[in-house]
């Protein structure tokens, strides 16, 4: 292991007062002003321990893991600009709202990051959609760059970089890398992710420091095989095919 154990807090509802809830590990804290981790609510993290748990079964960790996906979209596009809106409801009154500022895209790194192409689409309908494939290899863990497809007006949107799983961080690097080749400015790239490895977001944001991170957990460390630990293995396997 690389660090020492994630802290464990009392996880419960609110109101609730500490002693009376019960304790749960919880999410690494990082002091990085470009990393977002979720609210380590007692929803998130029932839902990580149903997608950690070895036991689940391929359809629930399916199911469990679309949920926090949901969940890291609907914050992520927090992260995005809006512009005051004003509008007439139907009893003809104003109202001062919001609305969003540009185009967007999701690029997602094959495989696993396909698995977050949905929840995307979910919440922007039609949502343009690149491709990227890396694959780590076994023995190096050293990520390869096989093939892309973007959309050709890549560099005038924001992109939504989508990869549960985020070990050395190499994977994400390369695609931030290729993005940044095509003519997307750093600041507009957005990574969401489910795990992350606490030495991997912070070589990542200190990399990248204009682009933002959101995940839902900064998890303990890496294994010798470059595992996240304790991690949920290997999230392509039980997305897909285990
Ligand atoms: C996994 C994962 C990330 C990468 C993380 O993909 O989805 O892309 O490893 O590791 P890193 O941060 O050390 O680069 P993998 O290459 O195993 O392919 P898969 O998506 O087909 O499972
Ligand atoms: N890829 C995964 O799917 N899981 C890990 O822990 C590391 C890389």
């Amino acid at each position: 292991p690389e660090s020492g154990p994630s802290p464990a807090q009392g996880v419960g509802p609110l109101y609730r007062p500490d002693g009376e809830k019960p304790t749960a590990t919880v999410s690494k804290e990082v002091s990085y002003e470009n990393v977002h981790v979720l609210p380590q609510t007692p929803q998130l993290i029932a839902l990580l321990t149903m997608i950690r748990d070895k036991r689940t079964s391929r359809a629930d960790f399916i199911f469990y893991s679309n949920r926090i996906i949901r969940l890291l979209v609907e914050e992520g596009l927090n992260h995005l600009p809006v512009v005051e809106q004003s509008i007439t409801t139907p009893v003809g009154r104003s109202y001062l709202g919001v609305k969003f500022e540009g185009k967007i895209c999701g690029v997602s790194i094959m495989r696993a990051g396909e698995a977050m192409e949905q929840g995307l689409r979910d919440c922007c309908r039609s949502v343009r959609i690149g491709k990227i494939l890396i694959q780590r290899d076994e023995e190096t863990c050293m990520p390869k760059l096989f093939y892309d497809k973007l959309p050709t007006d890549i560099a005038d949107r924001w992109v939504l970089l989508l990869d549960p799983m985020f070990a050395t961080g190499g994977s994400a690097t390369l695609a931030v890398e290729t993005l940044i080749e095509r003519g997307v400015p750093e600041h507009r790239i957005l990574f969401l992710n489910l795990i992350a490895s606490p030495s991997g977001v912070a070589e990542f944001a200190e990399r990248f420091p204009k682009l933002r991170v959101v995940t839902s957990f900064i998890d303990q460390g890496l294994d010798e095989k470059k595992y996240i630990i304790p991690g949920l293995g290997d999230f392509g396997d039980r997305y897909y095919s285990m």
